[in-house]
C-alpha cells in the first residue's frame, strides 16, 4: 500500500477498530500455546477487543501462525492482519550466547550475523517483530537483566546496537527472512536503585545523555522499527507516561518515527507508581506521551473511546498512533502477503540447521573469557582429566530468555567430550546439583519446586564422594560451576554475587584432593570470584553459551579454538563495590589501589577500589607485548584527525587474537569526564613472534559529549590516549585540541 491508501483505510475505520489496533495480547487468548513473560492479571479485555487486537505476543510456529492469521483476518472489518511479536533475544531455536556473552566477543559483526540467523528462523516460523536488542547500559551485577545487555560501555553497546538492528532488519524488513527490531527499554531501565528489579531510576541529564543514551541513539539511527517504553520511573516520571522523554527526546531529537509499545502492563502500572489516578487517567497519560501499543492490558481498548468521545483526547492523537501501526504492517508487506515468510517446509529446513549450529558454536567460542590460566590450559592428550560438577551433563545451558530452546537440541559438555575423546582419558562425576535446598530461593518458586522434586531421591553425600574419588586419581580437574539459567534474567535481582552454597562446598572438597583445577563458569552476570580464584589454576567464563555450548567449551579447553573474549563488564571484587565500572569520574580525591597514603582519599577501608577483573580484560593461549605508543602529532585542530599507533607483538608460543583497545581521557571538561573511555578497538591475529603496527584514527566525534549547556560537541584542551589490552592500561601519550 502507499501512504494515501493507508490514510484512506484509516479514515474508513471505526473508532473501536482503530483502538483495537493498539492492543497487544498473548496468543493464549487465541487458544494457542504461548510463552508468558509477565504477570497475568485481569486486563479488562472484552471479547471484541481481543478479536480485533492489532498484534499478538507469544505465538510461534508457521502452521499455527497461518491458521490464527487466516481466521483473524476474516473477522476484521477491513481484513487488516495482526503483527506477530516475540522475544527472540539470543536466537530463536538455535540459541547463541546471552547478549552479555556476545558483548565479550567485542565483535558486533558476529552479533549481526547471529541476529540475521535468528531472524531467519523466526521469520519462517511466523514472527514479524522481535523485542530485541535490549540496550540498557548496566553497571550493577545485582540486576538480573544484566545478562541481556552487552555490558557497561556505551561505545561497545552502541556498536552492537547498530549491528543487531541491521542483522534483524537488513535494508528492508519486507525482504524475506527479515524481522523488525524493537529497541528496549527506553530509557535507563538498567540503572535500578540498589540493583533491584523494576526499582526507581535516578540519572542526571549528563549521565543519561553521555552514558545511557548512545546505544538507543545508535539503534534508532540504524532504523529500528519499534521502541519499547521501560517500566521504571526516570527521575520521578514513569517512562510510559513521560511525554518529554518520548515526544521531545525519542521522536523529535532522535528522529524515531516507528511504533512505541509499552512494556507488559506498563500503562496500568502507572497507577501503582502513583502517576495515574485510575485506568482512564493512565490511558490519557500514555497516549499523550505517544505510546502507540498497549501490551497486555485492556486500558487503551476500554478507555480511549470514552476519552475521544468526551474530547479529553483529540482524534488526531489516536489516528497518529494507529497510522504508525498500519505503517509498520505495510513496511513488513503484510497487506500484500499476511503470511510473509511463514512456511512449514522452510521451518523444517532452516531451524537448527547445521549452518546455524556452526554459527552458534563460533559465537559461543568467541564469547568465552579466560580469566586465569596458570599454565594448565589447553588440556593435553594422554592427560587423565576428571570432568566434575553440575554442568558436566547439563543441557539447559542457555539464557533465561531462550523461550523456545529445547534441552534436547543442546550439546552438553559430556556429549561434546564423548563425541571427540581423541587420546584423552576422561572421567565424569556430577558432584552436586546446581542448587541445594539452601539455594532454592535463587530461582522462581516453580523452578525450585521442580528441582526439589528431582532431588528427592538424590543422595548428595554419595554424589560428592564420587566426585572426590574421581578428582583424586586425575591429573587435572575440569570443575563446572555457576548459576542456574533462571538465576538471571527478568525479576532475578540478587543481593549477593556468590556461587550457590552447595557448589562452594564442592569446590573446597575437590581442592583438598587435587589443586589442578580448571573452573568452567556458567553465569548470566559477573559473580564474586574471590573464592574461585583462590582455588583454581584456570577460570574460563562461559556465560550461558547456548545450543552449541558443550562443543564450544570442549574446543577451547583442548586448544582447538582459543579463548578470545574480553570482559564487557567489570567483575567486582565483591558485591559491596557495586555499581563498579571502569569509566568512572576521578573524584576530587582520587586514590590508586596500593598507594601508602589512604586517609581522606576516595577508597574503602576494607576492599580495593578496582574490580577483581576489569572491563576489557581477558587472556588467550599466548602473550602479547605493546610498545611504541605514538601519536602522529600532539596538536589537533578543528576538522583534523590524529593517528595513534602501537606495536603489538605475539611474545608467546601459540597463535593469538588480541583485542587492542583505544581509550581516551578528556582531562578538563565543562562537566567532569571519565578517567578514560573506550573509543575504538581492533581484533588482531598474530602468529608466535609476529609483530604489527596497530593504527587508530582519532576524530573530533570521539572527543564529543553532551556539555554543561546541553549541546553536543568537543571542547579544546588536553587529552590523554591509551592503547592496551584492557581498561587498566596506564601508559598514555597526550595531545591538545585547539
Ligand atoms: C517483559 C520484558 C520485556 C519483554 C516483554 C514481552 O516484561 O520487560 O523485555 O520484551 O515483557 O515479553
Amino acid at each position: 500500500m502507499n501512504q494515501i491508501e493507508l490514510k484512506t483505510l484509516l479514515a474508513d475505520m471505526s473508532l473501536e477498530e482503530k483502538v483495537y489496533q493498539l492492543l497487544q495480547v498473548t496468543s493464549g487468548f487465541f487458544n494457542q500455546e504461548t510463552v508468558l513473560t509477565g504477570p497475568m492479571r485481569d486486563g479488562g479485555f472484552s471479547e471484541e477487543s481481543i478479536a480485533g487486537a492489532g498484534s499478538i505476543i507469544g505465538l510461534f510456529g508457521a502452521k499455527k501462525y497461518k491458521e490464527v492469521q487466516h481466521t483473524y483476518m476474516q473477522q476484521q472489518p477491513h481484513g487488516i492482519p495482526f503483527l506477530m511479536m516475540l522475544d527472540v533475544i539470543n536466537g530463536f531455536k538455535t540459541v547463541f550466547p546471552i547478549p552479555l556473552g556476545q558483548g565479550a566477543a567485542f565483535d558486533p559483526e558476529l552479533a549481526g550475523r547471529c541476529a540475521q540467523m535468528a531472524a531467519k528462523e523466526a521469520a519462517v516460523s511466523g514472527v514479524h517483530v522481535t523485542f530485541s536488542p535490549m540496550l540498557d547500559l548496566v553497571r550493577d551485577a545485582r540486576w538480573g537483566r544484566v545478562m541481556e545487555s552487552t555490558g557497561e560501555d556505551c561505545k561497545l553497546n552502541a556498536d552492537y546496537a547498530e549491528a543487531i538492528v541491521k542483522g534483524y532488519q537488513g535494508e528492508d524488513v519486507s525482504e524475506p527472512y527479515r524481522i523488525a527490531a524493537c529497541v528496549k527499554h527506553f530509557a535507563g531501565y538498567g540503572a535500578p536503585t540498589a540493583g533491584r528489579e523494576y526499582n526507581t531510576v535516578e540519572l542526571s541529564e549528563n549521565t543519561l545523555r553521555n552514558f545511557y543514551m548512545p546505544a538507543y541513539e545508535a539503534a534508532v539511527k540504524a532504523g529500528a522499527k519499534v521502541v519499547m517504553a521501560s517500566f521504571n520511573t526516570l527521575n520521578g516520571i514513569p517512562s510510559t507516561g513521560n511525554r518529554h522523554l518520548m515526544r521531545e527526546v525519542l521522536r523529535k531529537e532522535l528522529g524515531f518515527e516507528g511504533v512505541l509499545i509499552s512494556d507488559w502492563a506498563g500503562i496500568e502500572e502507572m497507577i501503582n507508581h502513583g502517576y495515574a489516578s485510575d485506568r482512564k487517567h493512565a490511558a490519557e497519560l500514555a497516549m499523550n506521551a505517544g505510546v502507540d501499543v498497549d501490551m497486555m492490558t485492556g486500558i487503551y481498548s476500554k478507555e480511549l473511546p470514552e476519552l475521544i468521545k468526551e474530547e479529553m483526547l483529540p482524534m488526531e492523537l489516536l489516528d497518529e498512533a494507529v497510522l504508525r501501526v498500519l505503517e509498520l504492517k505495510n513496511q513488513m508487506g503484510l497487506f500484500e502477503n499476511p503470511y510473509k515468510d511463514a512456511d512449514e517446509n522452510l521451518e523444517k529446513e532452516i531451524v537448527l540447521c547445521k549452518e546455524n549450529r556452526k554459527l552458534a558454536r563460533e559465537a559461543a567460542e568467541k564469547s568465552f573469557v579466560l580469566l586465569e590460566n596458570d599454565e594448565i590450559l589447553p588440556l593435553k592428550q594422554l592427560e587423565k582429566i576428571a570432568f566434575i560438577g553440575p554442568f558436566v551433563d547439563e543441557k539447559e545451558i542457555y539464557g533465561a530468555w531462550s523461550m523456545l530452546a529445547n534441552a534436547e537440541d543442546t550439546v552438553s559438555i559430556k556429549e561434546a567430550v564423548l563425541a571427540s575423546l581423541d587420546d584423552y582419558q576422561i572421567t565424569f562425576a556430577k558432584g552436586t546439583p546446581i542448587l541445594g535446598a539452601e539455594d532454592y530461593q535463587l530461582v522462581p518458586d516453580h523452578i525450585a519446586e521442580q528441582i526439589a522434586k528431582e532431588q528427592e531421591n538424590l543422595c548428595l553425600e554419595e554424589l560428592l564422594a564420587g566426585a572426590v574419588e574421581a578428582a583424586k586419581t586425575a591429573d587435572k580437574v575440569v570443575l563446572t560451576l555457576g548459576e542456574h539459567r533462571c538465576m538471571s534474567g527478568e525479576a532475578a535481582s540478587r543481593a549477593m554475587l556468590d556461587l550457590p552454597a552447595i557448589q562452594q562446598k564442592l569446590l573446597n572438597a575437590i581442592y583438598e584432593v587435587n589443586p589442578n583445577i580448571v573452573v568452567v563458569l556458567f553465569s548470566g552476570r559477573p559473580l564474586d570470584l574471590r573464592e574461585v580464584k583462590a582455588h583454581a589454576k584456570a577460570i574460563l567464563q562461559v556465560w550461558m553459551p547456548g545450543t552449541e555450548g558443550g562443543n564450544a567449551i570442549w574446543n577451547v579447553l583442548k586448544g582447538q579454538a582459543e579463548p578470545v573474549g574480553r570482559l564487557p563488564i567489570s567483575f567486582p571484587y565483591c558485591v559491596g563495590q557495586v555499581p563498579v565500572h571502569y569509566d568512572e569520574f576521578t573524584t576530587g580525591r582520587p586514590y590508586k589501589d596500593g598507594a601508602k597514603e589512604r586517609q581522606y582519599l576516595s577508597n574503602y577501608r576494607d576492599i580495593p577500589n578496582k574490580p577483581l577483573y576489569p572491563f576489557g580484560y581477558g587472556m588467550g593461549y599466548t602473550t602479547f607485548s605493546y610498545s611504541n605508543l605514538t601519536l602522529d602529532t600532539d596538536i589537533m585542530r578543528e576538522g583534523e584527525t590524529i593517528q595513534a599507533s602501537v606495536v603489538l607483538k605475539n611474545t608467546g608460543a601459540n597463535h593469538g587474537v588480541e583485542t587492542v583497545q583505544l581509550y581516551i581521557r578528556d582531562c578538563v571538561g565543562s562537566v567532569v569526564r571519565p578517567g578514560k573511555q573506550l573509543k575504538d578497538y581492533q581484533k588482531v591475529a598474530l602468529n608466535p613472534g609476529e609483530e604489527r603496527k596497530v593504527i587508530f584514527t582519532i576524530t573530533e566525534d570521539q572527543l564529543s559529549f553532551y556539555r554543561a549547556d546541553g549541546t553536543y560537541g568537543c571542547e579544546p584542551g588536553e587529552f590523554q590516549v591509551f592503547i592496551g589490552k584492557d581498561s587498566n592500561v596506564e601508559e598514555f601519550q597526550s595531545f591538545v585540541l585547539k
